[in-house]
């Protein structure tokens, strides 16, 4: 698998890494444990050394599955977390927080349920409007500084946002949504973090499978998938967006690759510092998600899927109107 470096402090990472969300949340129910402790390292094997997962991905759920899948091999593997939400007694989301206490309670949490003395990569995961950025990013200074954690991450952050973080402690990664299902970071967000020399980590990188050609009109999602809640794949708004998976369709028949394959490939021909995250439960899609890192595509392919987004202005929006507020633009 080949590496890609996150940042200016060196935070070498494969090519595309794993997003472990869907082991614990959003996408219907909990595969059995031990198959994902078994899919996990299984995804070691295969040179997977990015795993991404969250303190409220369950809650709690992931990072404790994370962390015992990975503590065989935890040298050779860079684990990243994110803190920033509140949660009550129930583990129900209440908002956002990213203060400094919670923070720090957080990272001690995570550091337990992950096994580890260090978190590799450390995401705010989303900005908190209450608590200003300069005191986020000088609490995960302090954790840097106590071995605690060795990067600075930010998730959904507007470019002012990273520019004055980026001032107190040096940001590794950005990991917002990005691909050929949203493009919003291609106008202010990847010229800013190219001139700061801050890595990229798309999210949902498969348009959360849409991309793949898994998604129909005919889809109905089940209980605990996060779809049937998000605008873009609902009705008239789905229908109108699947001529965007048409038009990857024809461009992946002519590569002999998959959809999905051409979607990560296009992400990773963008910018040689940007490491998408795909999740996935099933060895086989982990293997044919991986083989995109070995697809190259053309300029002319590059640009006719630049013309095929453009000719289907995505309808619908990405998230329902709470948790679109949280994003800091
Ligand atoms: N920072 C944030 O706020 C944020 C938000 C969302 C996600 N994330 C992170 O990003 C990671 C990836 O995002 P995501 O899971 O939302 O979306 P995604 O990676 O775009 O898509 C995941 C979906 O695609 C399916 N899939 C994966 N590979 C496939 C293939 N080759 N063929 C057909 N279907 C395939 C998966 O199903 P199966 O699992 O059944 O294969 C799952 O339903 C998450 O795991 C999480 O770590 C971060």
């Amino acid at each position: 698998m080949q590496t890609r470096t996150l940042g200016t402090q060196g935070l070498e990472v494969s090519a595309l890494g794993l997003g472990c969300m869907g082991m614990s949340q959003s996408f219907g129910p909990r595969p059995p444990r031990e198959e994902m402790i078994t899919f996990l390292r299984a995804a070691v094997d295969r040179g997977v050394t990015l795993f991404d997962t969250a303190e409220v991905y369950g809650p709690f759920h992931n990072e404790e599955l994370v962390g015992e899948a990975l503590q065989p091999v935890r040298g050779d593997v860079v684990i990243a977390t994110k803190f920033g939400f509140a949660l009550d007694e129930d583990g129900k989301q209440t908002g956002v927080t990213s203060r400094p206490d919670h923070i720090r309670a957080a990272v001690d949490g995570s550091l337990r349920r992950l096994r580890t003395e260090a978190i590799d990569l450390l995401y705010q995961h989303r900005v908190d409007p209450d608590v200003p950025i300069e005191e986020v990013a000088g609490t995960v200074k302090e954790l840097i500084e106590a071995g605690k954690v060795h990067h600075f991450g930010m998730s959904e952050a507007g470019v002012d946002t990273i520019r004055r973080a980026h001032a107190v402690q040096p940001v590794t990664a950005l990991q917002s949504e990005y691909s050929l299902f949203w493009r919003e970071p291609e106008e202010a967000i990847l010229p800013a973090l190219g001139e700061l020399g801050i890595g990229f980590v798309p999210f949902s990188p498969l348009g959360r499978g849409f991309l793949t050609g898994q998604v129909t009109a005919a889809t109905e999602f089940g209980e605990g998938d996060i779809r049937a809640s998000l605008p873009r794949f609902e009705g008239e708004a789905l229908q109108a967006n699947l001529a965007l998976v048409d038009l990857i369709t024809t461009v992946a028949d002519g590569k002999k690759a998959t959809a999905g394959q051409v979607a990560l490939a296009w992400l990773l021909a963008q910018k040689p510092w940007i490491t998408p995250i795909p999740g996935t439960r099933r060895l086989e899609r982990l293997d044919e998600n991986l083989a995109a890192a070995d697809l190259d595509l053309t300029p002319e392919d590059v640009a006719e899927l630049d013309s095929a987004s453009a000719s289907v202005p995505v309808q619908g929006d990405r998230y329902p109107e709470a948790m679109q507020r949280m994003i800091d633009r």
